[in-house]
């Protein structure tokens, strides 16, 4: 009987089926299904939200919080009482030690300060830099094969400092932030034409800042691409919303930055590498060469899997795209001259 239920499990969506429990998820795990251990550094309003969709979604069996702070401690021990109502098998633990990440597969990074009202990414950048320095040390010592996926802005420039830091290979560090500029790109593009969200597809490259780079011609909404169903003007106004939709939740918040969306996309390009999907995801990577950029961290679109980035895909843009994505990546070039590591 026993390889009938391995089937079984392997076959249904865990969220539609019988929970799992600890021998379910090793079935998957043995069966190239993603059971993995993932790490996130600061368990603030991005890492903290990220580990419970990381929990609610199944996609790790063990995830370590880490924080300066205790709170990481309590944080997992309120989301360890939801396992019965979710419910997850996954474990959860917060901890002030850093040794708590040994042998993760992946590392999110969230540690660092955010952005208030006023502040631009750029402001943080020596305070951050001091934190991934640290950070990645650590990294090194305890978790030397895993992944890493940087949030901490600002962004381009921290996923450098991290790459530089860990010395891991560049397949292995990556920045989050094309997701997320993607997604709400498609959410602002939704509502205006109330559709589902989940039928607008598109990709924003470029430098995670004002100078990132939305593909209009290549996003569509159940395969018509935009600019058959959308003004040039409209398109224009949903393109600059997009570009300051981060300011625009601080001016909200006032202390504090966005952190649903930013987990939610870390999340996703998380799922992609645990469940190696190959999928192709606007991410924050290494360029040399791809696109004509060279020496800089940029988002560019990356096929990613269990290796990481497994490839940079090379999509066919307009001279006035190219264009666009060689000015964010000079913005992104500058921060990084800005750094001594
Ligand atoms: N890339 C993106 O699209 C994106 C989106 C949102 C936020 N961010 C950035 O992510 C970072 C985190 O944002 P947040 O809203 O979660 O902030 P937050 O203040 O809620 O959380 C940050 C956490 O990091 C912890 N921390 C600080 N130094 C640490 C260290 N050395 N080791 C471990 N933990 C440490 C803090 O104690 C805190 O809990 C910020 O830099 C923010 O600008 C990026």
């Amino acid at each position: 009987m026993q390889p009938i239920i391995e089937f079984l499990i392997f076959g249904m969506k865990p969220a539609e089926s019988i929970p799992l429990n600890k021998s379910g998820i090793f079935f998957l795990h043995i069966m190239g299904d993603g059971s993995i251990k993932v790490s996130i550094i600061g368990a603030g309003n991005v890492g903290a939200t990220a580990a419970f969709i990381l929990l609610q979604k199944r996609i790790a069996d063990e995830i370590v919080m880490v924080d300066v702070s205790e709170a990481a401690i309590g944080k997992a021990l309120d989301m360890m009482a939801c396992a019965p109502l979710v419910p997850f098998d996954t474990t959860i633990t917060g901890t002030t030690d850093y040794s708590g990440i040994r042998d993760s597969s992946v590392v999110l990074i969230t540690a660092g300060l955010a952005r208030m009202p006023g502040m631009s990414r750029e402001d943080l950048l020596e305070k951050n830099r001091q934190i991934i320095a640290s950070v990645s040390q650590k990294i090194r010592e305890y978790a030397s094969q895993s992944i890493v996926i940087v949030v901490t802005n600002p962004l381009d420039v921290m996923a450098y400092a991290a790459w530089k830091e860990t010395g891991f290979p560049k397949s292995r560090v990556m920045g989050m932030a094309g997701v997320l500029d993607s997604a709400r790109l498609r959410a602002f593009i939704a509502a205006e034409l109330r559709v589902s969200p989940g039928s607008v597809k598109g990709m924003v490259l470029g430098s995670h800042g004002d100078t990132m780079v939305p593909l209009p011609e290549l996003t569509t909404v159940n395969g018509k691409p935009i600019t058959q169903l959308l003004s040039r003007e409209k398109i224009d106004a949903l393109i600059k919303r997009t570009q300051n939709a981060g300011g625009e939740i601080v001016n909200y918040l006032k202390t504090g930055s966005a952190y649903y969306s930013p987990a939610a996309s870390a999340v996703a390009m998380i799922e992609a590498i645990a469940k190696d999907k190959k999928e192709i995801l606007p991410c924050s990577v290494y360029a040399e060469g791809e696109y004509g950029l060279n020496g800089v961290f940029v988002g560019l679109p990356a096929v990613l899997g269990k290796k990481g980035i497994e490839k940079i895909a090379e999509i066919p843009l307009s001279p006035e795209t190219k264009a666009l994505l060689e000015r964010s990546a000079k913005a992104a070039l500058e921060g990084i001259k800005q750094l001594s590591c």
